[in-house]
């Protein structure tokens, strides 16, 4: 019988961790959680509340607003897809919205914000069987997780595979807006006084540039089997 485990996949944004994370939790029957969705969803809900006033956060009335803010998951029937909701409003267009991640690095900057968030990562993550992709998930959120993946990718890279992808869901945006965002939250990311982005010792890099998921997969699996053995 193999144990269950926990899978921590972090790196820079836009290198693909959501796939592959997918990927890895449909194969072996795991939960997926997509924790930068949740801090995406925080930052929707203060937009909507006018709690953003030219890009920096209000102070007054944050901490009730987070407390207001329900974070969660749903299942779509139809499609089968685990989706974000926002006091009980699935979000998950809203949140992939560039002007949403113009601002989501300023608000995951927020100690109060980091704090719920993580609370609620942890007990999504009680059973084991679970695979979430982030920034701090090996470092901060589940440090004694069996499986680390830190995934990197050159920015252009990055930023076209992204750019693909949002103009398939019909939004518009162009390569060097993509670009800038990303450069942009990869420097808060790393930079910020709590939970910054950074490699865990014990995590294993994979840069993808060049890799396909399938690779990617073989990659993987052959670390996957030596953890739950
Ligand atoms: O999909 P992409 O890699 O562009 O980003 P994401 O995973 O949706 O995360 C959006 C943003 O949330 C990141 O740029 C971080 O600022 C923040 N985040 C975080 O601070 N900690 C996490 N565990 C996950 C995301």
């Amino acid at each position: 019988m193999s144990k269950k485990i926990v899978i921590a996949v972090d790196g820079f944004s836009s290198c693909g961790k959501s796939s592959f994370a997918k990927l890895i939790a449909q194969r072996l029957g795991y939960l997926y959680i997509d924790s930068g969705a949740m801090y995406r969803a925080v930052t929707l809900g203060f937009i909507q509340n006018g709690l953003i006033e030219n890009g920096v956060v209000k102070g007054d009335g944050l901490l009730d607003n987070i407390k207001r803010l329900e974070v969660g998951f749903s299942l779509n029937p139809k499609t089968k897809k685990h989706e974000t909701t926002l006091n009980g409003v699935v979000v998950e267009e809203q949140i992939r919205t560039i002007s949403v991640a113009n601002l989501v690095s300023v608000i995951a900057a927020v100690s109060e914000v980091r704090e719920r968030m993580v609370e609620l990562q942890r007990k999504l993550g009680i059973g084991k069987g679970i695979v979430m992709d982030g920034r701090d998930i090996g470092t901060v959120v589940f440090p004694s997780a069996e499986l680390k993946i830190f995934m990197t990718a050159e920015p252009k890279i990055r930023a076209e595979r992204r750019l693909k992808e949002m103009i398939e869901k019909g939004q518009e945006v162009n390569l060097a807006e993509i670009l800038a965002n990303i450069e942009e939250r990869d420097y808060l990311d790393q930079t910020r006084a709590i939970s910054p982005l950074r490699k865990a010792d014990d995590a294993i890099i994979l840069d993808n540039s060049l890799m396909t998921i399938d690779e990617q997969m073989v990659w993987v699996e052959k670390l996957i089997e030596e953890r739950i053995k």
